[in-house]
Order: C-alpha cells, then sequence, then structure tokens
C-alpha cells in the first residue's frame, strides 16, 4: 500500500522533502512519511476502519482525531491501547489491531 501524503513541492507550509517510512499493519508492509501519526499513514494506506467495538463488534477508526475519543487504539509494538491519532509513526513499527470481547458478568 501508498501514502498519499502530499508531494513536498505542493506543502506551503513545510516545503521540504518527505522521508519515507514503513510499518507493518496486521503484517501487511504500509508505507508513510516521517512526521505522520500512525492514523494517518493507516488512512492514508486507504484504510477507514481498524478496530472493533467490544459490545456489536461496530468498526472503528478516526473520530475525534484529537486523543478523546479512543476509537482509534492499536497495539503498538506489543502495547496495547495505543491512540493511533496521538502517536507518530516510526519506521519499522508494528502495528496490530485490537478486538477485546466484553468480560463475562457474574
Ligand atoms: S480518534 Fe479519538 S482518540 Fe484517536
Amino acid at each position: 500500500m501508498t501514502s498519499r501524503a502530499m508531494p513536498p513541492g505542493d506543502d506551503r507550509i513545510r516545503p521540504t522533502s518527505v522521508t519515507p517510512l514503513t510499518l507493518t499493519l496486521n503484517d501487511v508492509p504500509v508505507t508513510g512519511t516521517a512526521g505522520q501519526t500512525i492514523a494517518g499513514v493507516i488512512l492514508g494506506s486507504g484504510e477507514l476502519a481498524w478496530r472493533t467495538t467490544s459490545a456489536a463488534g461496530k468498526p472503528r477508526g478516526i473520530f475525534c482525531g484529537i486523543g478523546v475519543c479512543f476509537d482509534c487504539i492499536v497495539t503498538v509494538n506489543g502495547e496495547r491501547d495505543v491512540r493511533a491519532c496521538q502517536r507518530r509513526a516510526s519506521d519499522g513499527d508494528t502495528i496490530e489491531t485490537q478486538h477485546d470481547e466484553l468480560p463475562e458478568v457474574e
């Protein structure tokens, strides 16, 4: 998959060259550029949802984009419950999607 990042020549804010990076999302390589959040890289690959809710298995991805809703959580390099919209992507990151069943009530 390839990121849909803006070409540096079209970026009026930071017209510098981009540094590519690759992470894996559930063992599939995904490319992005240094400075993007993990959510930005995933969205750039075309994925809109990467988590499912515990109660009904509904798809979730970015909702607030500012670290409030926790809809975007993923496991990053073995660390669970990372908000993808708040973590900057690093080359070689291993991202796994999460789905946790609700615990049984006794
Ligand atoms: S999208 Fe809401 S916390 Fe990441």
